[in-house]
């Protein structure tokens, strides 16, 4: 299979994240089975789903007219069978339990193609887990979007480890995702929370420890981030962060500058391992670059006239400017 043989999708699951979801795929004009857990959830998901389209009409994506022809997109089930029957990739996306996403997996598998890509939304549980049972343990992949999927482009993608996962079927739906403006990273190993819930887990940590300390309030916190950090985050990572904040001598320069001039004192054989990072991490942050179209900046000068452009649209929002 390839990502354009994808034509139908299944949805398991009528949360926050599965109706999201939802509005990804059908604004993306895909058909999809909406598994409900119980009946009632369907006027809530349809009014969801609804509200997520609104939201993306009145700001400017698509006009409003096109909302009730994405929405008869859908067809809202309690029936497993008739939800995965005739799909190509099913989003899984039920309650964060080990033993209730395998039973799900292990009644996916007697019910849906074997090609299927089974793709599940969890956020902490690892795919070599929910997969451990399965016959069709390759057609896995661990999918974390981030909330709300509709919005936020990153989706992290794990196999299962040893024999039991494919990356074919990782680069398969990486394909597929992109498809729909999605961004998503394969990840080289299957770990709990992923690449960004670990990063957003140790800010937490750190937040915590701020409050109960008494250094400030939550309200400090907040602003501290969303206009500091968070304002350079929303517009690249932290390496490329690091690159500019080095000026000309780029993330080596900051690199030995932060531990090697202002940390404590280095031996000889510390100094060499020092600069070997430091020159190991400037190539993989000029090999990012050079990847980079030149609009989204891909030299110290271009990166630089991409963050700020960013960053002036944000601050207009907040009215900061
Ligand atoms: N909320 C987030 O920010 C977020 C972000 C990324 C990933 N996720 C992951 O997405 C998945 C869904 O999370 P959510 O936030 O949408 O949760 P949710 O509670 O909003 O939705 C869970 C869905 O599972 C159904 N459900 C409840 N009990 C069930 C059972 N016994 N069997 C089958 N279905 C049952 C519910 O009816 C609901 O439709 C989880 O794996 C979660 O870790 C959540």
């Amino acid at each position: 299979m390839e990502a354009k043989d994808i034509k139908k999708i299944a949805v398991v699951g009528a949360g926050v994240i599965g109706n999201s979801w939802t509005a990804n795929f059908i604004w993306k004009g895909y058909p999809v089975n909406l598994w409900l857990y119980t009946a009632d959830e369907e006027d809530i998901a349809k009014q969801e789903i609804n509200e997520h389209l609104e939201s993306l009409a009145i700001n400017g994506v698509f006009g409003k007219e096109e909302i009730p022809d994405m929405m008869k997109l859908v067809k809202y089930t309690t029936s497993l069978e008739t939800t995965v029957k005739d799909v190509q990739f099913i989003q899984e996306s039920i309650i964060e339990k080990l033993e209730i996403k395998q039973k799900f997996l292990a009644d996916i598998d007697k019910l849906a193609s074997p090609d299927a890509i089974f793709a599940s939304s969890t956020s902490y549980l690892l795919i070599s887990d929910i997969a451990k049972f399965s016959q069709y343990s390759h057609r896995c992949i661990g999918a974390h979007p981030y909330n709300p999927p509709h919005l936020i482009p990153l989706v992290e993608i794990t196999i299962p480890g040893g024999d039991k996962g494919s990356i074919k079927t990782a680069e398969l739906a990486a394909k597929f995702y992109e498809k729909i403006n999605k961004v998503p990273v394969i990840l080289k190993k299957d770990v709990p929370g992923f690449i960004a819930n670990q990063i957003q887990g140790a800010v937490g940590t750190i937040c915590g420890e701020l409050l109960v300390n008494g250094v400030c309030t939550v309200e400090d916190i907040d602003k501290a981030m969303s206009f500091g950090p968070g304002l350079r985050w929303a517009t690249m990572g932290p390496y490329l962060v690091y690159q500019l904040g080095g000026g000309k001598g780029g993330i080596k320069g900051i690199t030995l500058h932060i531990r090697g001039e202002s940390g404590e004192p280095m031996d000889e054989q510390e100094r060499k391992q020092l600069e070997m990072y430091a020159n190991f991490i400037q190539g993989e942050v000029d090999k990012e670059m050079a990847k980079r179209p030149p609009e989204f900046g891909n030299d110290n000068d271009s990166l630089r006239k991409f963050r700020d452009r960013l960053i002036i649209k944000i601050l207009r929002e907040h009215k900061k400017i």
